[in-house]
């Protein structure tokens, strides 16, 4: 699809709204012509004294109807267009937006959320101004200088209308190499512009490492330099602009000139009457602003046409997860898994980080992993949750291989507690029932009574209304993890995930939220991921992850007995709890 027929899908939806705005204007244009007309006849009919009070006082009220219908005119074009622009360009953002959803999470990894919110705003705005006031800047001076000239040439001289406009051509062919090079720096200033919103979003978001290793200064300068870039660029525009902008006015100046000139001379010798000279250089007035309209469109369809194409670049990427056709609904996921030959190698890694694991969780159980940082667990559990594409066969759920169920299913299914646990920046009560349609307060209440954080979110002045993150309270660590646990109970799904989630919290706690699970979890599935055994041991299974191979499989007692990688990581922690204590 062409850069084209991207618009016009959005811009047909309207058409009727175009179709009404492009015909008031027509009419505004065309009652515009009668002004000077009126005004020459006012003219010529006082300097032949052949009009008397009566006839100016009808020619004035007809310029005072005329100016109301003008004015009436103006604003319906402008209700009409300037109204559809504005809804197609939300139409477009919305677009976006889902589009942006469906993209995987190794998107958000390769792109930068600052290009992308820069991509959402400013450059949005750009083509918003190319399908509404550039649209109107185009269909009212090309309109109106047709118009303009006719009259021109029939109702004053053929020939000096010829001559004032040979300066105009001028303009027309200047303006088609101006329209290249400044589609290039407008596209050079959309990515400084990226770029700068990058930059700040960045250093707001790691403001605490920035403070902690004293880096302000270090930023600041950065940020002056991104800054002075963006300015730059934006120079760039300008003085193109500035350049240009004055030519036209000379342009226009040298039809003024030609106009009193030689209309002087054609009005002094009588061929045209003087009312027709000022109704000609009234005319020549109305037309500097077609030119001028015409530079404005031509900076507008640039910097639009520059902005478009970051904006199809966005919809151009598909999501390479996505339903395959043979995925076929499933009623209710039981929570059995089969890990079978799983190998898995991340993008950009020359060595896979997962190596054929074979594992088997029937549904009910409890699977514990346990390895030591980087070595795959996390990988492990995004794959289960179709983050990252499998081949066929290596992980199968309820017997069926992972590729061919729905993915809204599949995710339906999974309660997850991620490692970073994101809370979002609004109440606790809405972050807790984030993923649950339907819930009330005693649901709520359940699930963090069950992840030990009940106690806590009541000391709070606001209780569960409390705002958290960036607009509220924050969080401690702890508190933040067990609302993550919290909200992934609330979903109450066959599968559990908790990706060391339990990292943050003293024994006492763990313990406490442990027996918990037990209790609310039986007979459905749960996967914990855990650097200290403590977590862990009463799993019914737990997995040795070690350089992505399953070392050790087998429940605490087995994996003790074995004397390998599980039992000196139970020593050593045995240990340093013993020191820890002294
Ligand atoms: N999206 C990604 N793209 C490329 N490589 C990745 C990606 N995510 C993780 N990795 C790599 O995969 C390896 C395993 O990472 P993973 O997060 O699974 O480890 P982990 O066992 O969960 O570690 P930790 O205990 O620190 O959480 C690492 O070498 C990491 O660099
Ligand atoms: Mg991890």
């Amino acid at each position: 699809m062409g850069t084209f027929q991207f618009i016009l899908q959005y811009i047909k939806k309207y058409r009727l709204q175009y179709a009404a705005g492009i015909l008031t204007l027509l009419v505004v244009d065309y009652a515009n012509l009668f002004i000077p007309k009126l005004t020459g006849t006012v003219t010529d009919g006082l300097a032949a004294r052949t009009l008397d009070w009566d006839g100016v006082v009808s020619c004035l009220i007809s310029i005072f109807a005329l100016g109301f219908t003008l004015a009436l005119g103006r604003f319906l074009w402008r209700y009409f267009l300037f109204g559809s622009s504005r809804s197609i360009e939300r139409e477009m953002r919305n677009d976006m937006f889902a589009h942006l959803e469906k993209m995987d999470v190794e998107y958000y990894n390769e792109h930068k959320t600052g290009d992308l919110m820069a991509r959402f705003t400013s450059d949005l705005n750009a083509v918003r101004m190319s399908i509404g006031p550039a649209v109107i800047c185009v269909f009212d001076a090309s309109v109106m200088t047709v118009m303009v000239i006719c009259q021109m040439m029939y109702y004053v001289d053929i020939k000096l209308t010829l001559l004032a406009v040979i300066p105009m051509l001028l303009i027309c062919v200047g303006e088609i190499y101006y329209g290249k090079i400044i589609h290039k720096r407008f596209l050079k200033r959309q990515e400084a512009v990226s770029d700068l919103t990058d930059f700040v979003q960045e250093s707001f978001s790691g403001v605490r490492v920035i403070k902690a290793f004293v880096r302000e200064r270090a930023e600041l300068r950065a940020f002056e330099k991104a800054n002075r870039n963006s300015m730059d660029k934006n120079l760039q525009v300008i003085r193109l602009q500035s350049v240009v902008m004055p030519l036209l006015d000379v342009v226009i100046g040298l039809s003024s000139l030609i106009t009193l000139v030689y209309g002087g001379y054609l009005a002094l010798v009588g061929d045209i009457t003087l009312g027709r000279f000022v109704a000609f250089n009234q005319y020549v007035n109305m037309l500097v602003w077609p030119m001028l309209a015409c530079g404005d469109a031509i900076n507008m369809f640039s910097q639009g046409a520059a902005s478009i194409r970051r904006i199809r670049e966005i919809f151009e990427e598909k999501p390479e997860i996505a339903d395959r056709e043979e995925a076929v609904e499933v009623e209710q996921i039981r929570g059995d898994i089969v890990f079978s030959h799983l190998t898995f190698l991340h993008r950009g890694h020359s060595e896979p980080t997962l190596k054929d694991i074979n594992l088997s969780v029937p549904a009910g159980t409890t699977l514990a992993v346990i390895g030591r940082t980087g070595n795959g667990k996390s990988t492990l559990v995004n794959l289960l949750l179709h983050l990252y594409n499998t081949k066929p066969g290596m992980i199968w759920i309820d017997g069926r291989d992972i590729n061919t169920i729905p993915l809204k299913t599949l995710r339906e299914n999974i309660a997850y507690v991620p490692q970073d646990n994101f809370l979002f920046s609004d109440t606790l009560k809405s972050n807790i029932a984030f993923g649950t349609d339907d819930w009330d307060m005693e649901a709520v209440v359940r699930a963090t009574q069950a992840a030990c954080i009940h106690e806590s979110i009541v000391a709070f002045p606001d209780g569960y209304e409390t705002i958290v993150g960036e607009r509220g309270v924050t969080l401690s660590g702890g508190q933040k993890q067990r609302s993550s646990i919290a909200r992934a109970l609330m979903k109450d799904a066959p599968i559990l995930i908790l990706d060391d989630a339990l990292s943050a919290v003293d024994t006492d706690t763990e313990e406490h939220i442990l027996r918990n699970l037990k209790e609310n979890r039986a007979g459905k599935t749960t996967i914990l991921i855990a650097h200290r055994i403590s977590t862990i041991q009463n799993a019914d299974i737990i997995l040795v992850l070690e350089d992505g191979e399953a070392k050790e499989i087998g429940n605490h007692e087995e994996l003790m007995e074995k004397n390998g990688i599980y039992r000196s990581m139970f020593e050593q922690q045995q240990l340093d709890e013993r020191e820890k204590k002294l």
